[in-house]
């Protein structure tokens, strides 16, 4: 898909389906209103093609910037199957100039689709024209707003690619082999460990998970530092679990079957790190992946084991199902051993089928003790149009993790709040003075649906990239 600013005024595209959205019938001229009223325009019958006059209206009751995006998909995807190529869409509609980042978003976001593993498929190339007739803004402006916008896009579908990518082709090394190529085309520093450090660095909670796969254990660190000044530093946790079969605690078929989206949080968190010096964002940030397979064998960790997390904490092993707080556990000792001056730690990780219980598939949870990271999270949220959902923690929930013969359990004694206590337990490796400066991300639910949802289609919808890079772009010291 190519996407190019056009100013109608200037330039004409020949043979181009000009798509209208339609707020109001009466914002149209008052000919068209005639036409489309015989044709019976209404919410019953909300597209119209008018072939002799190359256009296609949409009505469309609600401008806001969700809406949109979810609009342009369908209508790209149905006037792409029946075999337009060209397709004018204008920024600005009678009464409103829309935001260029939501028309490219709705575009690029709903044109994807993984054929990694169709054969024969031969992708059809469409030409989309933007219109900024009547614009507001400069050229430049709105040159620099699609060029952001495009490579956030490209970095989404990055993250879908690797997501939809099964669990036999992406391998934790595959991850940090990954990484490694980002590293060196945008110029970040790049450490990779494997077991053999895992152990030197006392990080056996992490070890004990990837133990019983042919697999070896992935910690990958990038390090972004901006060309001018720095305005803080952030640091990203990402739960990478190319497959979570349970371990012995072993998932039911259905369970397992899409468990390759377990590598979610660390993807995004590869996929933040390769747009950062495209986005030239005046923030340092670190990116830190626990890449590891959780699989059975004789090798394998076990319900019952007590394991010594890299602060010392001792853990016991209730269930092996819950392996991403273990991952995260060392990863997040890591990041606060390693990194001095903290401005803001996020882990992001498909953690809890609880999470989807509690919010529903669509929402991102948000978990932390500072209400003011919680809000600014809630403006990246309006601001990129993925949902998140605060759950609060208590002390009551915080009982569920006592463990008889360890410091804490990894898993909760009810399941009930099972996204809290998952969350609680991470909070026992988050040191005192990074309290406040920590905030967890539960993309249990929309990481992945076999359904397709507003402009994602079957697999990984790219969920979290758009967010955190709002997050990062509008964070202020505090
Ligand atoms: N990876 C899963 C969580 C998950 C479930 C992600 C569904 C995406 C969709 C995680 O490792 C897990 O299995 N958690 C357990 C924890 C429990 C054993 C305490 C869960 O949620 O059931
Ligand atoms: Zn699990
Ligand atoms: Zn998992």
């Amino acid at each position: 898909m190519k996407i190019t600013l056009i100013n109608s005024e200037k330039t004409k595209i020949n043979k181009a389906l000009e798509i209208v959205l339609v707020k109001k019938l009466s914002h149209l001229s008052s000919k068209e209103q005639v036409l489309l009223k015989k044709l019976n325009f209404s919410k019953d019958n909300k597209n119209i093609l008018l072939l002799e006059k190359n256009k296609y209206y949409i009505l469309c009751p609600s401008l806001k910037q969700e809406s949109v995006k979810i609009t342009l998909c369908n209508a790209l995807r149905k006037l792409k199957s029946e075999g337009f190529k060209k397709l004018v869409f204008s920024l600005c509609t009678a009464k409103k100039e829309l935001e260029l980042s939501s028309l490219i978003e709705g575009l690029v976001l709903g044109n994807y689709s993984f054929k990694k593993y169709k054969t024969g498929h031969k992708e059809t190339k469409i030409s989309i024209y933007i219109d900024i007739k009547n614009s507001n803004k400069d050229l430049a402006s709105l040159e620099k707003e699609c060029d952001e916008a495009l490579i956030i896009c490209k970095n989404v579908n990055f993250v879908r690619d690797l997501n939809n990518t099964t669990a036999e082709d992406y391998s934790p090394k595959s991850m940090s082999e990954d990484a490694r190529k980002i590293a060196k085309k945008y110029n970040l520093e790049c450490k990779i460990y494997g077991e053999e450090d895992l152990a030197e660095k006392n990080m056996n909670v992490m070890l004990a998970v990837g133990r019983a796969s042919r697999h070896e254990s992935q910690l990958i660190h990038l390090h972004y530092v901006p060309k001018d000044k720095s305005l803080g530093k952030f640091v990203l946790v990402g739960k990478g679990l190319t497959y979570d079969c349970g371990g012995l605690s072993l998932k039911p078929t259905l369970g397992m079957l899409t468990m390759k989206r377990d590598k979610t949080g660390g993807i995004t968190v590869l996929g933040i790190m390769s747009a950062l010096r495209d986005l030239n964002y005046p923030y340092e940030v670190h990116g830190i992946i626990g890449a590891v397979e959780n699989m059975i064998g004789g090798d394998a960790f076990k319900p019952g084991d007590v394991l010594y997390a890299k602060n010392k904490v001792s853990v016991e092993v209730r269930n092996t199902d819950a392996e991403g707080r273990l991952v995260l556990a060392d990863c997040l000792c890591y990041a606060q051993d390693e990194i001095k001056d903290i401005d803001c730690l996020i882990n992001i990780a498909t953690l809890t089928g609880a999470c989807k219980i509690a919010l529903g598939v669509y929402t991102t949870g948000v978990m932390a003790h500072s209400s003011s990271l919680k809000n600014k999270m809630q403006k990246a949220s309006n601001k990129s149009g993925e949902l998140i959902g605060t759950l609060p923690f208590n002390d009551f929930l915080e009982k569920l993790i006592h463990s008889g013969i360890a410091d804490v359990s990894n898993a909760g004694s009810s399941p009930a709040g099972g996204a809290i206590t998952a969350a609680l337990f991470l909070d026992k490796f988050i040191k005192k003075r990074n309290k406040n400066k920590w905030l967890h991300l539960d993309m249990a639910g929309p990481a992945y649906s076999e359904v397709p949802w507003a402009y994602h289609s079957h697999g990984a919808s790219g969920s979290g990239l758009r967010l955190l890079l709002h997050f990062i772009k509008h964070f202020k010291k505090q």
